[in-house]
């Protein structure tokens, strides 16, 4: 017997502080644009005008961030479950899963990654999230927070290389954040159909069909034959 399960697998306070997020993070790129090749790219009118939105969207982005890793640690408690790849995503998981991206998705075999409330990322989103989340939005935040306060941050940059080095670490930061949300973008719609993986981002609840084995977890089940 097949049957259709429904997964509640992103809280409220997750989805808010993702799609904020993200239209803050493509805010930051377009306008970084701007303020990196203002000769090439003239979105925002002023060098003013792109200088002041790159900031207000720095300012919301690490807000939220900070608002996004106080909920994962202290109210949810699942940022190391749910963030940290494990010995066996290390050694294995992450192999399984790219060559399911490259390879078994073409011939149409099944994800090997189940997502559950406890498990909801698989091994190559876990490692890709925790890069993220956890090693580049800190360190984008803390270089935009000096460029954005030179002066009383003088002895940080100088310790760090002065004012070039953290221009152009601020800058690759960025680039990085550029590539991953062409692959995140891309992945995100390998589901069984291009938006089943958007959906549970907008409403929370993920949509699962089983053959015949059972699974757990569920919070409200549909059967179908
Ligand atoms: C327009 C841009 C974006 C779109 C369309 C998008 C789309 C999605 C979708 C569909 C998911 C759910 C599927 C999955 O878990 O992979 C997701 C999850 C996630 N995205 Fe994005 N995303 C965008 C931007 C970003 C940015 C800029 C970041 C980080 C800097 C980000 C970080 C994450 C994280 C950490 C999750 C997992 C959240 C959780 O359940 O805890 N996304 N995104």
């Amino acid at each position: 017997m097949k049957h259709t399960e429904h997964i509640y697998l992103t809280p409220m306070p997750v989805r808010i502080w993702h799609w904020l997020n993200a239209f803050g993070i493509v805010t930051l790129c377009i306008t970084g644009l701007q303020i990196r090749f203002p000769d090439h790219a003239n979105i925002f009118g002023t060098y003013k005008a792109a200088i002041s939105l790159h900031n207000t969207a720095g300012v919301v982005v690490s807000i939220s961030y900070a608002l996004w890793l106080l909920y994962y640690m202290l109210v949810a408690g699942t940022l190391v479950k749910l963030y940290i790849p494990t010995i066996d995503d290390i050694t294995r998981g992450v192999f399984r899963q790219a060559f399911f991206y490259f390879f078994h998705y073409f011939l149409g075999r099944p994800n090997p990654h189940h997502a559950t409330p406890d498990s909801k990322f698989n091994p190559m989103q876990k490692a890709a999230y925790l890069m993220i989340m956890l090693v580049l939005l800190p360190l984008v935040i803390v270089s935009g927070a000096a460029l954005m306060y030179i002066a009383p941050m003088r002895e940080f940059i100088l310790i760090i290389g002065g004012i070039k080095t953290l221009v152009s670490a601020h800058f690759l930061i960025a680039c990085s954040f550029c590539a991953f949300l062409f692959v995140h973008i891309y992945l995100a719609t390998l589901g069984h159909t291009p938006l089943a993986y958007f959906k549970p981002m907008w409403n929370g609840w993920e949509k699962v069909e089983h053959g015949e084995e059972e699974h757990e977890g569920a919070h409200k089940t549909e059967h179908a034959h």
